[in-house]
């Protein structure tokens, strides 16, 4: 499928229903300009522009440029391998999340800055039967605030630029939810940018967020993206996180647009 063609009703749906049922869906030998890619993003749903201002591609405001090569660092990789990854969905954090989120490669690394997805159908249904009944009465607290040391380091804190410091929104979500087609329950969660369990304790939540990190994102659920120039990865945020992986920021280029699909549904507990 071309990208730079917007698509009609009869792909839309195709394009949705394998989106579910697959998570991530790889769209390889594009060459599309960002017009291109707004249009056919937008075809899906309501676009959603980044809240980090120095991220949005001049002119063409709803594109996200993650990388090295924009205006600055803008990157949720860690620095090297031996960071914890930065598992997480987009806009968690936000009063509205993000359902979706179209990834297109224009310059990447010989070496890292792959992608890392994790099924979270998978990661729910592995629970044990205690555990899938009792998750599905916790709420997580999420904020940007979680992602401080990400963002100071990059000259990113707070929600823009301009704006270090300041107070960051609680957004109180399920851990469980429902896809919307499929009914199929999903953790949702990120590891840093959840920084607590609604009515527990700070280091009881950070513990379990760990744990059940490891567990939502142990390698059996994964794939992972090695991009090449051209590739365009789209995810579904309802059913997948994913993980930026270390490259060499200093040496390397990438340079990344990403439009991001607003939720349209609500967001309902179990
Ligand atoms: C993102 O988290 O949206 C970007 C992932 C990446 O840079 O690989």
């Amino acid at each position: 499928m071309k990208l730079a063609v917007v698509p009609g009703k009869a792909e839309i749906d195709q394009i949705e229903a394998a989106l579910e049922r697959y998570g991530v869906l790889i769209f390889p030998n594009q060459n599309i300009q960002p017009q291109q890619q707004i249009a056919f993003s937008a075809a899906l749903g309501p676009l959603e522009e980044t809240e980090l201002e120095k991220a949005r591609l001049e002119g063409h405001e709803e594109i996200f440029v993650v990388g090295n090569v924009g205006k600055g660092l803008v990157s949720f990789s860690p620095e090297d391998n031996e960071q914890e990854l930065e598992w997480h969905t987009d806009h968690i954090h936000h009063k509205v999340a993000a359902r979706a989120s179209l990834l297109y490669a224009k310059e990447v690394p010989a070496q890292g800055g792959d992608t890392l997805f994790s099924c979270m159908y998978h990661a729910y249904d592995s629970l044990t039967a205690e555990q899938r009944q009792s998750y599905c009465e916790i709420q997580t607290i999420n904020s940007a605030s979680g992602l401080e040391h990400f963002l100071s380091k990059q000259n990113l804190s707070g929600t823009t630029g301009s704006q270090v410091g300041r107070k960051h929104d609680e957004v109180i979500r399920p851990l469980v939810r429902a896809h919307p087609l499929s009914g199929r329950k999903a953790l949702y969660f990120g590891n840093q940018i959840t920084i607590g369990i609604v009515g527990w304790e700070v280091d009881r939540s950070r513990c379990f967020i760990s744990d059940l990190t490891r567990h939502a994102c142990q390698p059996a659920f994964q794939y992972r993206h090695r991009w090449r120039v051209g590739d365009a990865v789209l995810w579904d945020n309802r059913r997948v996180l994913h993980a930026g992986t270390a490259y060499d920021v200093k040496n390397a280029r990438r340079l990344m647009h990403r439009t991001t699909l607003r939720e349209t549904e609500p967001i309902n507990l179990i």
